[in-house]
């Protein structure tokens, strides 16, 4: 049977393009295949869990919340951390950080038991144009792009919860009620993160719990099927996120973060979050705080699932530096914009950031 609410996302050209469309692919379609100069080096014939021993998790900036119990929980030290890990990094990993291991895992499984399921499955939800409460999709821009990257997603809105749940998936058949709660809980988390960097910026502490800066919530799970060769392909290409901040759990290798003009692995530990903070997020910060480029590489052995929750402001709100932090020694570097309008700048750039961001530069 037809979920009816599910039924008004079919695709334009009426054309559904998945990679997880029930082939195994042999070889790397043409229109799949990078350009030279894009393509990732230095990669090993098989990557899989931990295959690199080089720059690893004791590089990555850990921030330990401590299970969120007030007694150990130091503020002012934690956001010093966030701080020096953002200022250096661009990111970090968010350990007991009070979202039940179990209702990870469990939502984990059940992004990956959706990309399982037969491809009509999918290809009913299917859409390829980004404004829609529920999506399936492949790489970024299908239709738009002249390359495309080795990823499907599933994308759907998720606050006020219910004014969207009933429209997620249907199937497999505990999604709504699994992913439901952790929408809630990962809301919660977000804006606990985003109350101590706006106390870190010397802003109120509920600068960010605001029904515009804040007033979306999306949750995007991203699948990479198995490559037959890496080193063609990229799962998404080097960008930052448009939005004000993206939480993300992994427990397959290939995600990157570019450092000092090097790609660094950043290898899933057990139940973390990799936290990265958006564009939004460094225009209101004034460029005190960044946001990092990274990239997805493919595998050939392992399937990669990853699930990430995604704050951000809405399509009307007014964007641009925060008037408490600008004064005649830190003028604003940004001008203020309509966020829809940053946003089609940066689809329409194919996620090229730094072409994106030259609009909106003072
Ligand atoms: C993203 C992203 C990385 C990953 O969804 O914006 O960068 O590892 N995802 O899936
Ligand atoms: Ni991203």
């Amino acid at each position: 049977m037809v979920d009816d609410q599910n039924n008004n996302t079919n695709s334009s050209s009426n054309e559904v393009i998945l990679l997880t469309n029930g082939f195994k692919h042999q070889s790397v379609p043409k229109s799949y295949i990078q350009p030279l100069e894009k393509r990732p080096t230095n990669i090993p014939p098989s990557l899989h869990y931990s295959y690199n021993t080089k720059h690893q998790n004791n590089t990555t900036p850990i921030i330990n919340f401590q299970d969120g119990s007030d007694e150990e929980f130091d503020r002012a030290d934690i956001i010093r951390q966030i701080f020096d890990a953002i200022q250096e990094f661009g990111f970090f990993q968010l350990i007991n950080h009070g979202i039940n291991e179990e209702m990870m895992d469990e939502v984990m499984s059940l992004g990956k038991e959706f990309f399982e399921m037969p491809f009509e499955e999918r290809s009913k939800l299917y859409c390829d144009s980004r404004q829609t409460p529920l999506r399936v999709a492949s790489s970024v821009m299908y239709e738009a792009e002249e390359v495309h990257y080795w990823r499907d997603s599933l994308r759907h809105a998720c606050h006020p919860l219910e004014e969207f749940i009933n429209a997620w998936p249907s199937k497999p058949a505990k999604y709504r009620e699994v992913v439901g709660p952790y929408c809630v809980k990962m809301r919660a988390l977000a804006l606990k993160l985003m109350e101590l960097i706006a106390e870190g910026l010397g802003l109120k502490s509920n600068y960010f719990d605001d029904g515009d800066i804040t007033g979306m919530q999306s949750m995007v799970v991203n699948h990479y099927p198995l490559c037959p060769d890496p080193s063609l392909t990229l799962g998404l290409p080097k960008h930052r996120d448009p939005n004000v901040i993206t939480i993300l759990t992994q427990d397959v290798s290939g995600l990157q973060v570019l450092k000092d003009d090097e790609w660094m692995n950043v290898e899933p530990l057990p139940h973390a979050f990799v936290v990265f903070l958006g564009l939004q997020m460094q225009v209101i910060s004034n460029d005190k705080l960044r946001s990092a480029d990274h990239r997805v590489l493919t595998n050939t052995t392992t399937a990669r699932t990853t699930i990430t929750t995604q704050m951000s402001c809405t399509m009307e709100c007014t964007m641009g530096p925060a008037k408490e932090l600008l004064d005649e020694i830190n003028p604003a570097k940004y001008r203020h914009y309509k966020y829809q309008d940053f946003f089609e700048s940066y689809m329409a750039a194919s996620l090229d950031t730094d072409e994106a961001l030259k609009h909106y530069k003072l």
